[in-house]
């Protein structure tokens, strides 16, 4: 049987590699191209929690709009919230901005390679430090992310379930991790798993670690890796006000800055709680419920919104929230588009 070589793997990325905006190719890597720092942080901000699918086109409109960090730390923060929206896990945004501020005036524009002081920067922790270390300053450290949990899971045979097993998981990784071409083995690693060793179905035959593969060799490698059952999440219920003026201004509010969800654009609405929500309109109006609901479900809990729609006159003063007059449906995160999609559908259809 043959050992486990990081340099397999690498002979394999360097034909496969998938071609990603941030990302410099194995060749181009060779040749001295280097990665910028700022579209490698960005990018594994963005990654986290969402595929590569999901982020690719806010990646290239973001640098686009702000194509270095002194662009993006001058942005507004409704600015960069808006063009966020959709990409969920708000806070990171926040942090993203508070980040990027830090490195246009505390660093002079520049990332740091170091990983201490990575990890002082907001919104950075150690898979971020591991990623940008070594895929952007070519580092040999390790990181570990849901691809590289399965793969090690597997070349490991690790029976541990998750989350347990993530200190083993980290030593076995790191025991692998090359002194050369660090940036490479990191991407190397998460491509495999994203591409060869899914969690289904993996397709052995053609992964350039299926001979050293311990799992294989027991033919229960889409078994691994185990997992702690989680409890299951806790339904809360909640209203939504739609809100329109004859002029086409929708009755919006700014999100608490802290909080689920905060700095975001919403509908103006009940607490979210296990118990049947409390009806307060932000405004006196003959509101009327859609009846069906909005359902969205967050890292601790499923939402059911229901949304109530009213048209409101002139001289409506809410109680809650502000008139926007240049209302942009793409600037809302994804919960409250739901609601929009299901109230304008609705209201279109009463307009006919
Ligand atoms: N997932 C997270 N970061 C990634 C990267 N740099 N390449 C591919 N997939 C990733």
């Amino acid at each position: 049987m043959r050992d486990l070589r990081p340099n397999d793997l690498l002979a394999w990325y360097d034909l496969h590699a998938r071609v990603l905006p941030w990302r410099i190719s194995p060749a181009d890597r060779k040749a001295g191209v280097r990665p910028d720092p700022y579209r490698v942080w960005l990018s594994e901000i963005m990654l986290q929690q969402t595929t590569v699918a999901a982020v690719q086109a806010y990646f290239l409109k973001f640098t686009k709009l702000w194509p270095k960090v002194e662009d993006l730390a001058a942005a507004t923060d409704a600015a960069v919230m808006a063009e966020w929206a959709g990409l969920g896990y708000y806070a990171r945004a926040r942090n993203l901005l508070k980040c990027a501020r830090a490195i246009a005036n505390e660093h002079g524009g520049q990332f740091p390679s170091d990983r201490e002081a990575l990890l002082a920067l907001p919104g950075i922790g150690p898979y971020t430090a591991a990623a940008v270390g070594s895929i952007a300053f070519d580092k040999p450290e390790t990181v570990l992310d849901g691809n590289v949990e399965r793969v090690m899971s597997r070349l490991f045979l690790v029976e541990t379930p998750l989350p347990k097993s993530k200190p083993e998981l980290m030593e076995l990784a790191a025991g692998l991790t090359p002194g050369e071409r660090a940036g490479d083995y990191a991407q190397a690693v998460m491509d495999l798993g994203a591409t060869i060793c899914t969690p289904k179905s993996p397709a052995c035959g053609i992964c350039p670690w299926r001979d050293p593969c311990r799992a294989r060799a027991t033919g229960g490698q889409a078994e691994l890796p185990r997992k702690d059952r989680k409890k299951p999440k806790p339904v809360r219920l909640g209203i939504v006000y739609l809100g329109r003026r004859a002029d086409g201004a929708w009755l919006v509010e700014t999100r608490p800055e802290r909080g689920l969800l905060g700095g975001m654009l919403g509908w103006p609405g009940s607490d979210w709680g296990e118990d049947a929500p409390v009806d307060v309109p932000p405004v006196q109006a003959d509101w009327r419920d859609l009846g069906g609901e909005v359902r969205h479900t967050f890292t601790h809990f499923h939402l059911r919104l229901a949304v109530r729609v009213a048209e409101l006159g002139a001289d409506a003063v809410p109680d809650v929230g502000h008139f926007d007059t240049r209302f942009d449906p793409g600037a809302l995160p994804t919960v409250m588009r739901k609601a929009y999609d299901l109230a304008i559908d609705q209201m279109a259809v009463r307009a006919e």
